[in-house]
């Protein structure tokens, strides 16, 4: 008898281990989560605010650099030493911003969900993968939507003179005839774990 009560107390306490191991595995994800989330939220504010203002002193065609050279300086700004933090996208202008296969499902996911009425503003998606030897990486994304400003580069109405600039930029440019509400891409945050 003594035997088998030892065996319960002991299955018991397997079990409450395992859930206070799950538990705290679920409070590192969230916590990394609100991280990315805060980084890409910033990142996406200061880009915008650029554009925007770029827009207005020069035009689509002035703040074709904006996109160009200020994203991936401000993507060099918000990363740290273990963090990156990027755009990527299914229909895209710059090749060297293919998505990865985890980055290809997360959109082809997004898509999915839109599809079914969910604002992209909501979407998100974010896990711990495993690496091959020691540690984990965890990743992140946040849909990116296409905005009203977003069309004079985006659009099906571009002027001439974008759309030249941007043909001899971007040879193999796909990333247009969006609408508002589409969905541009994504950002995407790697963070190598421990
Ligand atoms: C003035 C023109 C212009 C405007 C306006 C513009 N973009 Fe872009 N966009 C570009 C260019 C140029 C690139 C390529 C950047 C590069 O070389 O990495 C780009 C790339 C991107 C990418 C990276 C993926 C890819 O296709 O290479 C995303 C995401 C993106 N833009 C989203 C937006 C969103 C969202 C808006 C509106 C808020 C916007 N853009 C407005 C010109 C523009």
């Amino acid at each position: 008898m003594r035997t088998v009560i030892i065996m319960v107390v002991l299955v018991l306490a397997g079990f409450a281990l395992l859930a206070i191991g799950n538990a705290a595995e679920q409070a590192s994800l969230r916590q990394q989560a609100d991280i990315a989330r805060t980084a890409s939220q910033d990142f996406s504010k200061t880009l915008k605010q650029q554009l925007i203002s770029a827009i207005n002193a020069g035009g689509p065609e002035g703040a074709i650099g904006v996109c160009q050279h200020i994203a991936p300086e401000t993507s060099a700004l918000y990363a740290t030493d273990d963090m990156q933090i990027g755009r990527t996208a299914l229909k895209l202008r710059n090749p060297a911003n293919t998505p990865d296969e985890w980055e290809r499902s997360v959109l082809t996911g997004f898509k999915a969900a839109m599809a079914k009425g969910v604002s992209p503003k909501e979407l998100e998606r974010f896990e711990f993968i495993a690496k091959k030897g020691e540690g984990r990486t965890f990743r992140y994304m946040k849909a990116i939507p296409v905005g009203k400003p977003c069309l004079a580069c985006h659009g099906s109405t571009i002027s001439p003179s974008v759309r030249e600039i941007l043909a001899q930029q971007y040879p193999e440019d796909r990333a247009v005839d969006f609408e508002p509400g589409d969905l541009r891409g994504a950002f995407t945050i790697t963070r190598e774990m421990p």
